[in-house]
């Protein structure tokens, strides 16, 4: 049993900041969105990403099943693209710009677009991580800057001092 309370963890967790990405996929024939704030660079040679899934998400059910993987990055400008992929799963690309590029759903006007083909699933508690091979990473130009999570919320990145 553990002696950490979830609430607490949770609580002091959300002083991490995280970026925030949009993972998406084509599932036969559908795109798949999840907001995932967990994506992290693992490994330079060979190149490996990845990102954790709690193992009840419906989406991270569908997206295990992709041969590939997009990796969106939202830039600050971006939160509503966020809230609408936290919207019902048939909803998330309503009103979105979004093409399929190199087999996944790319959303215009990202700060980073990759695209990952799977690797490893590790078991990691109540999450899976989904440890990936990065196949194409592009960032945009001119710098596009992200939008943070934090504290339970969206935040921006203030000017440099
Ligand atoms: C900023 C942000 C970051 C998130 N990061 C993750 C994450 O890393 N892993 C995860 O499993 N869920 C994460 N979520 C929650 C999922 O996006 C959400 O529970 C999921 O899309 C719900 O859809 P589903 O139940 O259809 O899977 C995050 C949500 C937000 C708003």
């Amino acid at each position: 049993m553990s002696e950490i309370d979830p609430k607490h963890f949770r609580n002091v967790m959300g002083q991490v900041p995280t970026t925030v990405t949009v993972v998406t996929a084509m599932v036969d024939d559908k795109p798949i969105a999840m907001v995932i704030g967990s994506f992290v660079s693992v490994s330079l040679d060979p190149p490996l990403a990845g990102f954790f899934c709690t193992t009840d998400s419906y989406s991270w059910g569908l997206l295990k099943s992709a041969d590939v993987l997009g990796v969106n990055v939202l830039g600050a400008d971006q939160i509503d693209v966020s809230n609408n992929c936290m919207r019902d799963l048939d909803e998330r690309f309503d009103g979105l710009d979004w093409s399929v590029v190199d087999g996944a759903p790319k959303i215009a006007g990202c700060t980073a677009w990759l695209t990952l083909t799977p690797h490893q699933v590790v078991e990691a508690g109540d999450h899976e991580f989904a440890l990936c091979n990065v196949t194409h990473l592009e960032a945009a130009e001119p710098a596009n800057e992200p939008v943070i999570f934090y504290g339970g919320g969206y935040r921006t990145l203030a000017p440099k001092a």
